[in-house]
């Protein structure tokens, strides 16, 4: 393909005119990798295709929501059906009981559960309602964890314990962040100092447990029954964000995954988005029945959306989680996820290429460095040159991954052995190149 043959270089440049940056959300504008993103044309199964009618596996799914792969038949059907019913109401619907007593069944540490459109909103929402909970302001994130664009939450590190964070953002003011304290990842004796200076000011805590906004990083345990000791014994909240991880990693999401490791884990909210739309604009939050009554219309804190809950987004959803529920699911999708990875793993180290890689479920981190980082700072040692390289020599290919180094990736049940098996054979080739 030479630039003048490459039809995703003229649809850039049409975009670029009218939309900042020429993309609707900034990483999809490939410049932390450079070169001209992939305009997709339709997608089938683990595949989509380009501008040129490329084929490309696909890593991302969307960020995380296809996790059956694109265009599964029983979700096609649904989401037809229920858009000739009609495609918003503004008034309740009984397919939105039947999404929420799926969810709360699987997940148990919530009792009510609110729909909204975004993880973003579900995560905004989730911190107000903490606040009004306990009548407290402040709350705890974490250095590379991310929530979604929420003015409290794009914040990084202050430069100590007693100051509060900086927004990572233009036209978030001072005021906004005060209440925010962002904490190394990981860092067990930095938190419990923060809880000893702030810990009766806390509304909550908000974590990733397996984080995704910085490739893959784990909470270990120890930490994450420190996190849930503390907010315990504070009286804060611990908010667990699972916008990427619900049904994701475990069909009881990762907080299934800390409670083979601490008995009785649970979070007081839960933040949801990606999978439990399946593709469509559908996220949520939830917790304890006492917690979730403090919402409007039953208590004080105020939350609503014109499109929350909407019937073809929650037809989506529900389709997937049908599927995603069938014995077996998880089992087969994580054995797939962890031949890649280790396959992936064999290749780079046949090519003398430092890598490191983890997963969960259908999810997927790895990094150009020798051991697995365990928090934002490890992760920023990765090169990024080599990263890029790594990037645009799979994209030529026809493998896609995620345009950062500080993304996760994605394997749906569409993937097929031979994809893996391609894709190593692919990776391998491209870890040649990077030795030289
Ligand atoms: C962990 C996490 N929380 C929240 C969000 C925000 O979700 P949305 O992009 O739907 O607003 C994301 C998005 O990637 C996420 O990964």
């Amino acid at each position: 393909m030479t630039p003048n043959t490459d039809l995703n270089i003229p649809l850039f440049e049409r975009a670029k005119a009218l939309i900042p940056g020429g993309v609707n959300s900034p990483v999809r504008a490939f410049k932390a990798v450079g070169g001209t993103p992939r305009f997709v044309k339709r997608a089938q199964g683990a595949y989509f295709w380009d501008a040129n009618d490329q084929r490309f596996i696909d890593y991302i799914g969307s960020w995380g929501p296809m996790i059956l792969g694109h265009g599964h038949p029983a979700v096609l059907e649904a989401v037809q059906k229920a858009a000739l019913e009609g495609f918003s109401f503004g008034a309740p619907t009984e397919r939105e009981i039947e999404l929420a007593e799926e969810i709360l069944g699987l997940v148990p540490s919530m009792e009510m559960i609110r729909l909204v459109s975004s993880g973003t909103e579900a995560g905004m929402s989730a911190i107000r309602l903490a606040r009004g909970a306990t009548g407290r302001s402040k709350l705890i994130k974490f250095e590379g964890c991310y929530h979604g664009h929420a003015d409290a939450l794009l914040v990084k590190a202050g430069s100590g314990l007693a100051t509060f964070g900086n927004a990572t953002s233009a036209g978030v003011p001072p005021e906004v962040v005060q209440h925010t304290i962002v904490l190394e990842y990981n860092n067990i004796p930095q938190l419990e100092e923060a809880f000893a200076l702030h810990g009766k000011e806390l509304a909550c805590l908000m974590i990733e447990p397996i984080a995704g906004n910085m490739n893959l990083v784990r909470a270990s345990v120890p930490f994450m029954r420190r996190c849930r000791e503390l907010c315990t014994e504070y009286g804060a909240l611990l908010v667990l964000d699972e916008v990427m991880t619900g049904f994701r990693v475990a069909l009881g999401s990762a907080q299934s995954v800390y409670a083979k490791s601490i008995p009785g884990f649970k979070p007081d909210i839960t933040v949801l988005g990606k999978v439990i739309g399946g593709g469509m604009p559908l996220a949520a939050f939830g917790a304890s029945r006492a917690i979730m009554e403090n919402l409007a219309p039953l208590g004080a804190v105020y939350q609503a959306g014109t499109l929350s809950g909407n019937p073809v987004a929650t037809a989506c959803g529900l389709a997937t989680l049908r599927e995603i529920k069938k014995p077996g699911f998880f089992d087969a999708l994580s054995a797939r996820t962890r031949s890649l990875v280790d396959g992936l793993a064999a290749a780079a180290a046949a090519e003398g290429v430092p890598f490191s890689a983890d997963c969960e479920g259908g999810m997927f981190g790895f990094f150009l460095l020798p051991e697995l980082p365990q928090n934002y700072a490890q992760v920023l040692k990765t090169d990024g040159v080599r990263f890029n390289q790594l990037f645009h020599g799979l994209l030529d290919r026809g493998v896609y991954i995620a345009p950062a180094l500080y993304e996760a990736g994605f394997v749906s049940a569409a993937h097929t052995e031979q994809d893996i098996a391609d894709t190593v054979t692919i990776a391998r080739d491209v870890f040649k190149s990077l030795t030289k």
